[in-house]
C-alpha cells in the first residue's frame, strides 16, 4: 500500500481540524433559564427597534447598558421599576430626541410569567 502515508496525513490532518473546533467554542455569556427566556421574548418583541450595542439606534434607543442607565432616569424610581414601567407604559417617561411609539398593550399580550423573565434579561444589561 504505496498511498497509507498520505491517507494516514490526510486522517490527522481531518482529525486535528475537528479537535480544534471543538477546542475552540464561541464564548457565550451565561444567562440564567428565566433571563434566557426574556432574551427570547426580547428578540421576538423589542429586538425590531432596540439594539443591545452601543450608540446604536433602531427606532428606539440602545438598550446597551440599560440596567444602569435606567437607575438614572427618573428621579426615585430604581433601574427594576423604571424598566417595568418603560415596557407597561412607555408614555410616561419618553427617553429625549425620541418619540412615544412603543407599543402599550404589551401587559395584556405577554404573559406575567414572560414579562417577568423580560425584565430579569434586561436587568442583566449592566
Ligand atoms: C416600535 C418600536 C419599539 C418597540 C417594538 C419597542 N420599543 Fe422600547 N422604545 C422605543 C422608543 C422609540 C423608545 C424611546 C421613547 C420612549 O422613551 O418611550 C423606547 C424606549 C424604551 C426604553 C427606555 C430606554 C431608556 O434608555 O430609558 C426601554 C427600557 C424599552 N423601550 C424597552 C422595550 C422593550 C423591553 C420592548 C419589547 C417588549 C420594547 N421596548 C419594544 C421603541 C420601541
Amino acid at each position: 500500500m504505496k498511498n497509507k502515508p498520505a491517507l494516514m496525513a490526510l486522517v490527522t490532518a481531518l482529525l486535528l481540524s475537528a479537535c480544534a473546533k471543538a477546542a475552540t467554542p464561541v464564548p457565550t455569556p451565561t444567562l440564567d433559564p428565566i433571563a434566557l427566556q426574556g432574551q427570547a421574548v426580547f428578540n421576538a418583541r423589542c429586538a425590531t427597534c432596540h439594539a443591545l450595542v452601543p450608540d446604536t439606534i433602531i427606532i428606539g434607543p440602545s438598550l446597551y447598558g440599560i440596567a444602569t442607565t435606567a437607575e438614572t432616569r427618573v428621579e426615585g424610581q430604581g433601574a427594576e421599576e423604571y424598566i417595568t414601567m418603560s415596557v407597561l407604559r412607555p408614555g410616561d417617561y419618553v427617553v429625549e430626541g425620541f418619540n412615544n411609539v412603543m407599543i402599550t398593550n404589551l401587559a395584556k399580550e405577554l404573559t406575567s410569567e414572560d414579562l417577568d423573565a423580560l425584565i430579569a434579561f434586561l436587568m442583566t444589561l449592566k
